[in-house]
């Protein structure tokens, strides 16, 4: 189903049109056709899927010391891989001031909250949106085509602890690793 059938689509557009440079806006695009594509088959409802693609980067637009700022605004606990890497909170962030502004569902602000990490016992559509975001068609790296890969060919459940091996290893390689990413890992290694 196309993402114009979902009725709030035309506002959530609009509204990152406003704030993101066009290739975030069409990466946010890519990641709800994506995941709506997918999601069906995971038992997600189409328009929380849509919400949660377009959404999830709502505040990437925003520098270290404004997300910092909205943080404590919002009094999130700040972990030191946030405060040393700021970045790390444009998610939760976002989830916050998409809940206050469009007053999004649980699960899409759960979603959008946790979609740079991950953390052990997310949903179902955190864990679609967190393999959506990494592997969408117009990603450029490797990695993302062999996540599509295994969806297609081993499912999602293969696709997700894919995608959860290969951002831990990729925090490696940056030094940043927020402990949210290993625990989720660890605990997608024990589902399996
Ligand atoms: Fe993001
Ligand atoms: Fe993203």
């Amino acid at each position: 189903m196309p993402i114009t059938e979902m009725p709030r689509s035309k506002e959530y557009l609009h509204r990152i049109r406003e704030r993101l440079r066009d290739d975030k806006v069409s990466h946010c695009i890519f990641t709800a056709e994506y995941l709506a594509s997918f999601s069906p088959s995971l038992d997600i409802d189409h328009d929380e899927a849509i919400a949660a693609g377009l959404l999830h980067d709502y505040c990437r637009n925003l520098k270290k010391n404004e997300l910092l700022k909205q943080a404590r605004i919002f009094r999130l606990p700040l972990s030191d891989s946030q405060i040393e890497n700021p970045a790390l909170l444009h998610g939760p962030v976002a989830a916050k001031i998409c809940q206050k502004q469009f007053g999004i569902s649980a699960n899409v602000y759960e979603a959008i909250y946790w979609h740079t990490t991950g953390r052990p016992a997310l949903g179902i559509l955190g864990q679609a949106l967190y393999v959506a975001d990494f592997s969408e068609p117009t990603r450029k790296f490797p990695e993302a085509a062999k996540a599509r890969q295994q969806l297609r060919v081993s499912g999602f459940a293969s696709a997700l602890l894919y995608v959860a091996e290969m951002k831990f290893t990729f925090c490696q390689m940056k030094k940043v690793i927020d402990p949210n990413t290993q625990a989720f890992l660890l605990w997608l290694r024990n589902q399996n």
